[in-house]
């Protein structure tokens, strides 16, 4: 791969920025013309035609002496109308041509000055199927009184409201002033006290500078509550209590984090609460991460989700993949961290249990991707991101640096992650450059622990290398002891030790049994356990499971429910896919025709493609 390194040190704010021109195939930016360093949003949210409508103001670094053009990336948007200011201040009608959609990439804005103008303004509106978008009416809130939007950018999606240069491999800052309905509040991945006051009328300053991707904003009937002095919920108020009582030990996961990777750079660290129909986990967008509430499951059980959300403000969006060809670099590390985290807030058990839930869960994913596919250093030749999405950056990556991890030793390995957080804050990077860092900073300078071939067989080569670590926990250990014991029918439901078992001992326990245990053991379990009406999100998921691959039908109203309720693709996609193949089809499509109109446009664009 050629890589060209524009390094722009553009001193703003006092953040030196930088972008690499890094062949990121997913953008139309020509980002060796002309840089936008900082954009001034001004928008209006639109709930009735379900829009966001107004204008972006880029402020732009010219890189080429001869280059007169601004290529900028939009997905069903409406431009209006651009207009430039000249050197001598006036603003200027600018000609613009918006070429025809490409189904990944979006469409082409161009945009032709005659001279190298130092801000353009966009006047544009998104559509209601903007694919980063989505729109609730009042109904389909917890509240029921005010409609909810949110946006979720991430991969290639910040271009379906906002024209932009849609890539990793740069960074902008951000202001913005915001309109909704006034009992309506505004929030936004950025410095949040300008909308305090609930008015209607909100303002934004974001002074990090940020990839693209991590601009986010959303609206609806939000309260308010600290738990800290750095930490707050912002959420409808049905949820913001059992929120607060879920996620208070925040403050202590953000001192851990300190302590071990360096200072938090981002100055506070609140969570946005999201309807069910989010259809992610979480989303780590700076200054605030946007939560599903699925976590919310009463004994902290799913947290790991906030110390994921939370490591991402070093791995990710303090030193980020240039290309979503790299995305391993950002959640790879980021599982890595977030494991980290938890070990330090809740123990070395808990830790390697969850170690050991994902690394069973990419074991068996591995099983079902093409094996190209399987490399940390994906190859998406052309495809969506979303397409290549897998457990594969997050946990074989995760497990690249656990081995790494454990031939150095802690201390070695902490102080090289530390001091390669520092080297890259506030850049980005491909995997090429992070192998060449790896190698002189970790490699070479302990020389005879690693080999370069190594690295290179858990960067490049597919599938699991024969001695990746395989975290095994104790207590899952006697679980397993246990559970064979009963199919064996040695002793009963009733007689399994189960008063104590966690969350993560159920999920290992459910994941483990066989998909043809046979009705009369999945009623005994049932029976014994409730499991068909458990209110943990991941267990009632991991029960479904057993339950459809069982064919075992007590489940039915049960499942309905969960699918319509929840949007969360990681909940909802892999029981889809399950009732198809076992003969549920009919049954799932008719769920599915009652449930769609509530899910996110991702959702449904997932869940479609099943279907056809
Ligand atoms: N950044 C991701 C979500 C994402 C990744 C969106 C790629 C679009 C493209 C987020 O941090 C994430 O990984 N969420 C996980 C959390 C889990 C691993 C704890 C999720 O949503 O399940
Ligand atoms: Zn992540």
């Amino acid at each position: 791969m050629k890589l060209k390194p524009v390094a722009l040190a553009l001193a703003l704010s006092g953040i030196s920025l930088h972008a690499v021109a890094a062949n990121d195939e997913h953008t139309y930016a020509n980002l060796d013309e002309v840089v936008s360093t900082h954009l001034y949003l001004d928008l209006d949210v639109d709930f009735d035609d379900k829009q966001l409508e107004g204008f972006v103001e880029h402020t732009l670094d010219w890189q080429d002496a001869n280059a007169r053009t601004l290529v900028l990336d939009t997905r069903d948007l409406e431009i209006d109308r651009v207009i430039y200011q000249g050197k001598s201040g006036k603003w200027r009608e600018a000609k613009f041509d918006l070429a025809p959609r490409d189904d990944v990439k979006g469409a082409k804005l161009t945009i032709k000055f005659n001279q190298q103008a130092p801000k353009v303004r966009i006047y544009y509106n998104s559509l209601p199927q903007a694919s980063g978008l989505q729109w609730l009416t009042p109904e389909q809130t917890a509240s029921k009184t005010q409609p909810f939007m949110y946006s979720q950018s991430q991969a290639i999606h910040a271009r379906s409201w906002i024209p932009v240069q849609d890539t990793p491999a740069m960074r902008v800052t951000y202001n913005a002033r915001i309109e909704t309905p006034k009992n309506v509040r505004a929030v936004m991945s950025a410095d949040n006290t300008g909308a305090f006051i609930k008015d209607g009328d909100y303002f934004f300053d974001m002074p990090q500078a940020i990839p693209p991707y991590l601009i986010a904003i959303g609206a609806g009937n939000l309260e308010y509550k600290e738990m800290s002095h750095q930490t707050a919920i912002f959420a409808e108020p049905q949820i913001l209590d059992a929120s607060v009582a879920e996620f208070n030990d925040t403050q202590a996961m953000i001192d851990k984090t300190n302590a071990m990777y360096g200072e938090y750079a981002w100055g506070r660290y609140d969570l946005l609460m999201l309807p069910p129909s989010f259809p992610f986990g979480g989303m780590e967008n700076p200054r605030l991460s946007f939560i599903t509430p699925t976590v919310v499951a009463g004994d902290k059980s799913l947290v790991n989700l906030i110390a994921h959300e939370l490591a991402h403000s070093w791995s990710g969006n303090l030193v980020t993949n240039a290309t979503w060809e790299d995305l391993w670099l950002n959640e790879g590390f980021t599982s890595y961290v977030e494991n980290r985290i938890m070990e330090e807030v809740f123990g070395r058990d808990r830790a390697v249990m969850e170690q050991s839930l994902d690394a069973a869960g990419l074991r068996a994913q591995l099983k079902t991707i093409d094996a190209p596919d399987t490399r940390l250093n994906l190859k998406l030749n052309g495809r969506d991101p979303d397409d290549a999405f897998s457990s594969v950056p997050y946990t074989k990556g995760q497990l690249f640096l656990i081995y790494l991890e454990e031939k150095y030793g802690r201390d070695v390995f902490d102080e090289f992650v530390k001091g390669y957080f520092k080297e890259y804050s506030f850049k980005s990077l491909t995997t090429a450059q992070f192998v060449t860092y790896l190698q002189a900073n970790l490699i070479d300078k302990h020389p005879g622990v690693v080999s370069m071939d190594k690295v290179n067989e858990w960067i490049f080569e597919p599938g699991l290398p024969a001695d990746a670590p395989n975290p095994t926990s104790d207590a899952f250990e006697k679980v397993d002891t246990l559970t064979a014991t009963w199919l064996k029918g040695d002793i009963t439901a009733a007689e399994l030790p189960t008063a104590n078992w966690t969350v993560h001992e159920w999920l290992h326990f459910i994941n483990n049994l066989p998909r043809d245990l046979g009705n009369d053991k999945m009623v005994e379990l049932d029976t014994q356990f409730n499991l068909t009406a458990s209110t943990n999100k991941e267990v009632a998921f991991a029960w479904f499971m057993l339950g459809v691959g069982n064919g075992y039908d007590a489940i039915y109203p049960a499942l309905d429910k969960h699918l319509t309720g929840i949007g969360r693709r990681k909940l909802i996609v892999p029981l889809y896919k399950s009732l198809i193949t076992n003969g549920k089809r009919d049954w799932a499509y008719e769920v599915y025709q009652g449930a769609r109109a509530g899910y996110h446009p991702l959702a449904q664009g997932t869940i479609d493609a099943l279907f056809n």
